[in-house]
């Protein structure tokens, strides 16, 4: 009798996770690409910025200040309610045509944890059991230990949306929300948002789903090449990158251009980085001639050099121009610094090559 009422129970159980986590669908990925993404984590419990980091492996608690429009000084131990919801930018990657978070976060196991409560609590139906069973070839739930580590794959795409290069970002619907709504919230088409998230009519969207919203991002000129290419920085946010050393925020009020400046002030290991060639001309001047705009802009980096491109553009007038104006020239600059990133860090390369 008694192992038949377990079978049952266990069905009941299984039941219950697949009625209760239904919204954790993959986002369609079909790219081959990897890139940056943002998911909604809606606390379950009281607790902190720093916590939150911790738990979800960001690589620095800067990303997620930027992510969320927060100011730089936030404390880590800022304090963040349950039920607030914060965005958590992470890697992704594309696999088998969907995407997920790019072998992070790691959880590890403590005593008394289930594969329910991770999915469902821990990471509050940001996945599901069955997800984190198959990244972790784990065939039988109930078998893991504490110690193991866990790879939490977190929804997410790196597609182009109507030729554009977006930042896709898994926003957790509340409760009333309307699909044109959340359209016109994010700057985007209800048409757009039902066909990325393969929803037949805008009675489909339900409280609590994972919503695929794609977030248009400022132009940058970072090379393809570069280890954080594509850049994707939305509207009212800002990042980090080149290991720190430099900052970029994107403002649709300027022409969604990206702007970068060394992050020397606030980062004594950073160094401005000048534009080549440019006497006294660094990452983020701008100077006027006329109504020619010259700007030091980001172009990327690699493991010696944060490189950097001269961008003229002209604000004369439409009158006074000769049909050019506010049009961006990209010259093909240009600079490759032998201004070391990061000493520090190259030692450690050195060595490691050694
Ligand atoms: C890809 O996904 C399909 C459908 O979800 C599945 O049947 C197939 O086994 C997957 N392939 C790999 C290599 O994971
Ligand atoms: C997570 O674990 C996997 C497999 O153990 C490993 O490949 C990966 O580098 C880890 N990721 C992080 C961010 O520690
Ligand atoms: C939230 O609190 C409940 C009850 O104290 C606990 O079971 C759960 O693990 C907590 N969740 C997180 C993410 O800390
Ligand atoms: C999973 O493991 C548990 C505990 O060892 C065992 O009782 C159960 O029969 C296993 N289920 C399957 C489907 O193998
Ligand atoms: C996005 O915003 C701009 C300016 O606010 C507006 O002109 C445009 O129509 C919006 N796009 C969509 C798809 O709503
Ligand atoms: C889209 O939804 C339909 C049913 O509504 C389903 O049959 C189909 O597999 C879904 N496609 C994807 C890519 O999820
Ligand atoms: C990278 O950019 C160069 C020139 O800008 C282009 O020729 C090349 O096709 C691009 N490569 C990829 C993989 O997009
Ligand atoms: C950009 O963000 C600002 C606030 O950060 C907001 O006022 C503005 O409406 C946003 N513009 C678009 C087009 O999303
Ligand atoms: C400062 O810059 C160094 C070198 O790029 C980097 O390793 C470090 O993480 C940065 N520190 C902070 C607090 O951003
Ligand atoms: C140019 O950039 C440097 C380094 O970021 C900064 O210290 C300086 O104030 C900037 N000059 C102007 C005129 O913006």
């Amino acid at each position: 009798m008694l192992p038949h009422f377990r079978r049952l129970v266990s069905i009941i159980l299984l039941l219950a996770i697949s009625s209760t986590l239904t919204f954790a669908q993959p986002f369609r990925c079909t790219s081959t690409a990897t890139c940056d993404a943002l998911v909604d984590y809606v606390s379950p419990n009281d607790t902190t910025l720093s916590a939150i980091n911790t738990l979800f492996q960001v690589k620095n608690l800067l990303s997620i200040l930027g992510a969320n429009k927060l100011p730089l000084s936030t404390p880590s131990n800022f304090p963040v309610a349950a039920k607030r919801t914060i965005k958590i930018p992470f890697p992704c990657i594309c696999n088998n045509l969907t995407g997920i978070s790019n072998r992070q976060p790691n959880y590890t196991v403590v005593p008394g944890d289930y594969l329910y409560h991770i999915a469902a609590e821990v990471f509050a139906g940001l996945v599901t059991v069955q997800q984190i069973q198959e990244v972790n070839n784990i065939a039988n739930a109930s078998l893991i230990s504490v110690g193991q580590k866990l790879w939490i794959p977190l929804p997410c795409s790196c597609d182009d949306v109507d030729g554009q290069k977006v930042l896709h970002y898994g926003y957790v619907v509340p409760a009333g929300s309307s699909v044109e709504g959340i359209a016109q919230q994010y700057n985007t088409s209800r048409d757009t948002l039902l066909r990325l998230n393969n929803l037949t009519s805008p009675n489909d969207l339900k409280a609590d789903a994972i919503l695929d919203v794609p977030l248009r991002a400022c132009s940058s000129e970072v090379r393809n090449t570069s280890q954080d290419y594509p850049l994707l920085v939305p509207n009212g946010t800002y990042v980090f990158t080149a290991n720190n050393c430099v900052r970029c925020n994107c403002e649709a009020a300027n022409n969604w251009i990206l702007q970068c400046e060394s992050s020397s002030l606030i980062n004594s290991s950073c160094r401005p980085v000048q534009c080549e060639g440019q006497e006294n001309f660094y990452l983020g001047n701008t100077s006027f001639s006329g109504c020619n705009r010259r700007t030091c802009a980001y172009a990327g980096y690699n493991l010696q050099n944060i490189l950097t491109t001269l961008d003229l553009q002209s604000t004369c007038p439409a009158s006074s121009s000769i049909g050019l104006q506010g049009s961006r020239w990209n010259f093909l600059l240009i600079s490759i610094h032998v201004m070391l990133i990061c000493l520090p860090f190259l030692k450690r390369v050195a060595i490691f090559l050694m």
